[in-house]
């Protein structure tokens, strides 16, 4: 598959199948997308993986806690929930992509900017093998609770839940606007 088509085809996955994921894949294609990204200075990161049903059933029960633990939440029927739990606990690989922050600012942006770079890479190496994955950041997530529960520290920053797995059927790709439609020519 030629780069442009890499690019341009490659989907987000939100509905995947059973097929196990192997763990050696997963770091593989990391260490792959790490390589790719080559920047003059070092990118601090670190990675979390869940790939047992212990530790997905776990993380997913860290994921819905604000839910299940809202007054809101606690009408939600248990029906509801669990189908909405089994969605993700039957998702063969989680991985936690952390980032360094620096007291810096430009330093903690540029750092966050390369980790994001190198899932980019790494979503597209997974796509080579027709290996799917949605990069999550919802709202129900971004909490201090949630990011105590699965470890992050000071001086990290929560950059998302990469969730992957095979997949049968590919999704059709959104419309995307035109660079045109955002530029401005600088008037000086
Ligand atoms: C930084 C980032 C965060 C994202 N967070 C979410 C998310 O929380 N939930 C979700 O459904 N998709 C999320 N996505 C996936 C985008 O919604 C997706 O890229 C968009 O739907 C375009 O689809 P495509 O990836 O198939 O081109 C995220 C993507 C990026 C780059």
């Amino acid at each position: 598959m030629s780069l442009t088509a890499l690019i341009r085809e490659r989907r987000s996955i939100r509905k995947f199948n059973d097929v196990p994921v192997s763990q050696g894949l997963v770091f593989e294609l990391l260490e792959q997308a790490e390589r790719l990204y080559d920047h003059a200075e070092k990118v601090s990161l670190r990675y979390i993986y869940a790939g047992t049903p212990d530790s997905r059933n776990r993380l997913v029960d860290y994921m819905m806690e604000p839910m299940t633990a809202s007054r809101l939440g606690k009408l939600i029927p248990d029906k509801m929930l669990g189908i909405f739990k089994k969605r993700f606990v039957d998702i063969p690989a989680h991985v936690i992509v952390i980032a360094e922050t620096a007291p810096d600012r430009r330093r903690s942006d540029q750092n966050y900017a390369d980790v994001c770079s190198i899932i980019q890479n790494f979503q597209l190496l997974g796509w080579e093998r027709r290996l799917g994955m949605l990069w999550d950041t919802e709202s129900i997530i971004q909490n201090e609770i949630f990011f105590k529960r699965i470890g992050i520290g000071e001086g990290e920053r929560f950059v998302g839940i990469l969730h992957i797995g095979y997949f049968d059927k590919t999704p059709k790709g959104r419309a995307r606007t035109l660079a045109e439609k955002k530029w401005t020519v600088f008037q000086g």
